[in-house]
């Protein structure tokens, strides 16, 4: 799938495209080929092709900004659920990156007020970049602000008014073995989260439960093994409650989430 996926970037056509063409020009057949030979060696796609679908979105992205995957389509749907109804729902999304999780909302829930936050200088210019281009398509603008999730002071303007707190946070444990595509080419500050993998999301509590209106809500991400790590460590903040782990659509603990009491 993926070579067919290069090969229809080089053509300019959608992958179905490849259909209807039974022919290639010796320098597009030359691009192919060294294109393939970087996915060979384990280049992501996305930073081959330049581009990553999320949701109803394609971003931009490349070295220094985190692949949004499919699996977070989850939570960030699970988010625009919550917001059913609300107008002009004050929003903020821990950890931007390409902005996949902002961006989806502000596209899905046309008015919503939503605040991206990225410590990384270089995956926040990747923010600011797919934000302006979902302006120029008409989006309501998305706030990108460059800061530490773990912040005492973060959006401190916003303290006890924001409707939802989204995270897709770096939560990999310190040492875990992760293929080449990721260890090589994701941002390390995307990635490793300490000895448990949750050292950043034990400050994110503590912002989200700062910033959450009461009845706001709060949706984590977390890798395969935290399916009772985190959602324990989310009740024994106490500050939340309803407290629920959802599993992705293969079925494997994939996000945790609350709503502030
Ligand atoms: C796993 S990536 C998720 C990116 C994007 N939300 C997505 O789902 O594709 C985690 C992001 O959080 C950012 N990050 C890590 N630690 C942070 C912190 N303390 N404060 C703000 N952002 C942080 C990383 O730079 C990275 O962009």
């Amino acid at each position: 799938m993926d070579a067919e996926l290069l090969v229809a970037h080089v053509l300019g056509v959608s992958r179905a495209g490849l259909l209807t063409r039974d022919d290639i020009s010796e320098d597009d057949a030359a691009r192919v080929g060294q294109l393939i030979e970087q996915r060979a060696d384990r280049v992501p796609l996305q930073h081959l092709t330049g581009r990553a679908p999320f949701r109803y979105l394609e971003l931009a992205v490349g070295p220094g900004v985190f692949v949004p995957r499919p699996e977070t389509e989850q939570l960030t749907g699970w988010a625009l659920e919550r917001l059913t109804g609300l107008d002009g729902p004050l929003v903020v999304d821990l950890g931007s990156g390409s902005g996949a999780i902002a961006l989806s909302i502000a596209h899905e829930h046309p008015g919503a007020r939503v605040t991206a936050v990225e410590r990384d200088p270089g995956a926040i210019a990747w923010t600011r970049h797919n934000a302006m281009a979902r302006v120029a398509a008409g989006d309501t603008p998305v706030g990108v602000v460059e800061g530490d999730m773990t912040d005492p002071a973060l959006l401190s303007e916003l303290d006890r008014r924001v409707t939802l707190v989204v995270s897709n946070p770096p939560y990999v444990p310190d040492g875990a073995g992760v293929p080449r595509e990721v260890a090589d080419h994701d941002p390390p500050l995307a990635l490793w989260g300490g000895p448990d993998g949750l050292d950043v999301v034990r400050g994110l509590l503590v912002t989200a439960a700062r910033l959450l209106t009461p009845g706001g809500w709060l949706g984590i991400e977390h890798a395969d093994q935290q399916g009772s790590a985190l959602p324990a460590l989310v009740r024994a903040h106490g500050a939340f409650t309803d407290v629920e782990d959802h599993p992705d659509l293969a079925g494997r603990p994939r996000f945790t989430t609350a709503r502030r009491a």
